[in-house]
């Protein structure tokens, strides 16, 4: 089993909830609220149905907070965009399998852009995607909804996904960090918690209320 008592859990603001008209006070002020880090969700309108933000905007976020900004890539293809935002300041970039032809070249050229990597799973993405990715990411991104829009509901069959990878990771004795995205709130995150994961990305529920509640919000899906 697992000691996921002994593991702090991480919880990273996901911006596509915040409002977006405030965009730079929302990232401070989930920062003061504790947040570990912050989840940029770029999405192309043709790998997901749906459109968000390029590196500009990454990069004027980069100038209101020193938080770690995880640009989370639903674009396709990945490689001709990688460099721009590492540039504007991402330092961790995932990517989808799916949406690169070459995702070992893709995870490559991540790390040698100076970012650490992450690879994502679709909730029909099954682990053994991983089995010649393990030496080539820092974080595996296990969606917990089809990606493409926050406010989804949580796909239960993925807490086992969670379970296989970290008995994955512990046999091996991996620093691989395991993070899930989608649907996660005071009643999924226990659950995922219990499955192993060290980092919740959160949208919703982190952004729900005034900003006089993120740091309720926050500590509430880091303790339960
Ligand atoms: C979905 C995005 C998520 C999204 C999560 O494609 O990857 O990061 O913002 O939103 P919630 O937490 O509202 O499900
Ligand atoms: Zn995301």
């Amino acid at each position: 089993m697992p000691d996921s008592s002994a593991r702090r859990v991480r919880v990273a603001p996901s911006l596509l909830a915040a409002d977006f008209a405030r965009l730079g006070e929302e990232a401070i002020a989930v920062a003061a609220a504790g947040a570990d880090e912050l989840h940029l969700d770029v999405m192309d309108g043709h790998f997901v149905p749906n459109l968000t933000f390029g590196p500009d905007l990454v990069a004027a976020i980069r100038r209101t907070t020193d938080l770690p900004l995880h640009v989370h890539l639903m674009i396709s293809p990945v490689q001709p965009f990688v460099e721009r935002f590492v540039g504007a300041g991402a330092d961790i970039v995932t990517v989808h399998p799916e949406a690169d032809p070459h995702i070992h070249r893709a995870l490559q050229q991540v790390r040698a852009s100076g970012a650490k990597a992450g690879v994502a799973l679709n909730p029909g993405t099954p682990a053994k995607m991983l089995d010649y990715l393990f030496d080539l990411v820092d974080r595996i991104l296990i969606m917990t909804v089809n990606p493409g829009f926050g406010g989804q509901t949580f796909i239960e069959s993925q807490v086992d996904k969670v379970a296989a990878v970290r008995r994955r990771l512990d046999k091996d004795e991996s620093s691989i960090e395991i993070e899930v995205d989608g649907g996660i709130n005071r009643d999924t995150a226990p659950r995922v918690i219990a499955a192993g994961v060290d980092s919740l990305v959160a949208g919703t529920a982190v952004f729900g209320g005034t900003p006089a509640e993120y740091e309720s919000n926050i500590e509430l899906l880091r303790h339960g």
